[in-house]
């Protein structure tokens, strides 16, 4: 089947019961979604599917053909990191950083539809990402930080 996946048109061979994650990790060399509790418990396998926000880890990779997938690694570039990913690494939102890329695509899909979010919205849209390690006070700040840096205020 064909799909895009980061902007590139891709060809895969995908097995029944395999999950979009498995494809993009095993087959595609995108290792930056995390499988870490594969049952859509934990967001850290979040990627965008035509610009909505899923668990890759419930989404059957033979169900994307001709659709359009966006990982973590779709937001950097040759510039560098995307303003989500350092204010992240700026506010030492990250300590073992399992759930990390998961939580910077939903911020990133937050960001896109909700330029300055409450404290509310924003415990509300990252309500699916676990973090086991930092709490999530410097998680929060980490996306104000990224709101204002996105939109330069
Ligand atoms: S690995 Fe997909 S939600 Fe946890
Ligand atoms: S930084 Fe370790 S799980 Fe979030």
């Amino acid at each position: 089947m064909k799909l895009n996946v980061n902007g590139s048109e891709r060809d895969l061979e995908v097995d029944d019961h395999e999950s979009l994650l498995t494809a993009l990790r095993e087959r595609l060399g995108l290792p930056g979604s995390k499988n870490a509790c594969e049952q859509g418990e934990c967001g850290s396998c979040s990627v965008l599917l035509d610009g909505a926000l899923v668990c890759s880890c419930l989404v059957l990779a033979g169900a994307v053909a001709g659709r359009d997938v966006r990982t973590v690694e779709a937001l950097s570039d040759d510039e560098g990191l995307h303003p989500v990913q350092r204010a992240f690494a700026e506010t030492g939102a990250v300590q073992c950083g399992f759930c990390t890329p998961g939580l910077v695509v939903a911020t990133y899909a937050l960001l896109t539809e909700n330029p300055e979010p409450s404290d509310r919205e924003v415990r509300e849209a990252l309500s699916g990402n676990i973090c086991r390690c930092t709490g999530y006070g410097r998680i929060l700040e980490a996306v104000q930080r990224a709101s204002a840096a996105m939109y330069r205020r």
